[in-house]
């Protein structure tokens, strides 16, 4: 939207995270709580503002993001203060929306209706009804209206005991909000400068605060420690699930599901328990994600199944293909269609062609192999020599014995048969089959040694 100024507030050192990183970095999924407050201040405001004080150069090296302003508190002298510092860059002409970096999961549609109430009457509030409000600013209200905001620690017993209470995110006219945060003072239990002062201001002023009431308590959470921390993202986990699940996502228990990133997915797609997504990863029609898998940044075709235990990174898996259990997709590998890559099996930077089967305990690496390949168990494309990677081309048809080991650069013909057993350091030809064995011995007079 036009003219809506963003002014996030982060000066706070969050000394109860125990952590060297300032509060706003810490995680949620796979952003940091600003980033997720950035997200939301970006999508209305044509302008954000992000006051900072303790670690500010990290905040600023970890975003990174030159369409922000910066806005130094070198000392925190209370929210007022804090919001105060942004002023002298904002127009009159425009609403400022005041919104916390360690309060992560506010929404859009909330928002917008703040901005849209502060639109037409100058300031707008949000607040929340508490089952336990111990901590936060009441709210006073006279005849429906609200009248003040009065700090915990500045409040009588009969104040003490309303539950409707402050969230802290307002739209204010950024013209009026100039004004009235030059008028405040410190004299109140904490001697700060408190922002909420201002709406006992407007009510003076003659006007009428609007109020929204948030549904949700996680949208108006604010993280202070770590166990407040899993708790939201939990609540972040919850809601990202039942919006897959309503999108056609079968997941068979949501609680034990994490995406930390994004997923597409075609019809009839299953995820089973204790699967985590991170990245990009897009999923076609009637692919199938056994327990306990971990994918990142893969784009999985139709008709895929994925058994337990398996881990895909960085890589294409082909229509048909099936993977695992216990298989480990590396980067840049792509897997073909109707391709099986089996149990204990790793595959890196290499293409299985259509149909090709590795089935088990095998090292793929650096290799291209064609259509309707099969790959013994335990067979090892050896690429490296402590120094240099080399390529591994196996031809369609090929069939390698269990056991073998391919010395890279070499390469497997079409249709060509490798003997069980062997080490293969020459080019194998089409349609043959090339072995390397010692000839098998059985000593006869070799004798049991006997314990001295
Ligand atoms: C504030 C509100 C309270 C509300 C509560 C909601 C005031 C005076 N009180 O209280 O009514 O119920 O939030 O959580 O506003 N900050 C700065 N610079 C400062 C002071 C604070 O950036 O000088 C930031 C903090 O990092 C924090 C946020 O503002 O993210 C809130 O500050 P805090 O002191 O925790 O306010 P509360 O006492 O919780
Ligand atoms: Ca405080």
């Amino acid at each position: 939207m036009n003219n809506i100024n963003a002014i996030i507030l982060a000066a706070g050192k969050g000394t109860r995270m125990n952590s060297t990183k300032p509060k706003v970095l810490q995680t949620l999924s796979d952003k940091t709580l600003l980033e997720h407050v950035l997200i939301q201040a970006q999508q209305l405001c044509s302008k954000v503002y992000v006051v900072y004080g303790f670690g500010g150069e990290q905040v600023q090296q970890t975003i990174n993001d030159a369409s922000i302003n910066w806005v130094e508190q070198v000392e925190q002298l209370g929210t007022g203060h804090a919001v105060a510092q942004a002023m002298p860059q904002i127009d009159d002409d425009s609403i400022s929306l005041i919104l916390y970096g360690d309060v992560p999961l506010i929404e859009q549609s909330t928002l917008k209706k703040l901005i849209a109430h502060a639109q037409e009457s100058g300031v707008a509030l949000l607040s929340i009804i508490l089952e336990n409000p111990t901590g936060y600013g009441r709210i006073l209200r006279k005849n429906d209206q609200i009248q003040a905001i009065i700090e915990q620690k500045d409040a009588n017993n009969d104040q003490i005991s309303i539950s409707e209470v402050n969230t802290g995110i307002m739209a204010v006219n950024s013209g009026l909000l100039r004004t009235y945060l030059g008028a405040l003072n410190t004299d109140n239990a904490q001697s700060e400068f408190y922002l909420t002062d201002i709406i006992a201001m407007a009510v003076k002023d003659g006007r009428t605060v609007a109020s929204v009431i948030a549904e949700n308590e996680f949208e108006v959470a604010g993280v202070n420690d770590k166990v407040q921390l899993a708790e939201l993202e939990r609540i972040f986990q919850k809601n990202q699930a039942n919006q897959l699940m309503q999108q056609g996502l079968t997941l068979k228990d949501p609680t034990r599901f994490d995406c930390r990133g994004s997923l597409n997915f075609g019809q009839d797609c299953e995820i089973d328990v204790n699967v985590l997504i991170e990245g990009n990863v897009s999923l076609g029609n009637n692919t199938i994600i056994a327990s306990n898998c971990i994918i990142k940044n893969a784009k999985i075709g139709n008709n895929v199944v994925i058994f337990p235990n398996s881990v895909i990174e960085d890589a294409t898996i082909g229509e048909g293909a099936s993977i695992g259990p216990f298989a480990r997709i590396r980067p840049a590998a792509n897997i073909g269609e109707n391709a099986k890559i089996g149990n204990f099996v790793e595959v890196k930077k290499s293409t299985i062609g259509k149909g090709s089967k590795v089935s088990h305990l095998s090292y793929v690496g650096d290799t291209t192999m064609g259509e309707g390949v099969n790959i013994g168990a335990g067979v090892i494309t050896c690429n490296y020599d402590g120094i240099n990677k080399y390529q591994t081309i196996i031809e369609d048809g090929a069939f390698i014995g269990s056991d073998s080991q391919l010395i890279a650069p070499v390469k497997i013909g079409k249709n060509a048969v490798i003997g069980a057993g062997s080490t293969i350091t020459k080019d194998a030809p089409d349609s043959q089959l090339s072995l390397s064995r010692a000839k098998q011995a059985t000593l006869k007079n070799w004798k049991k040694p006997t314990k001295k």
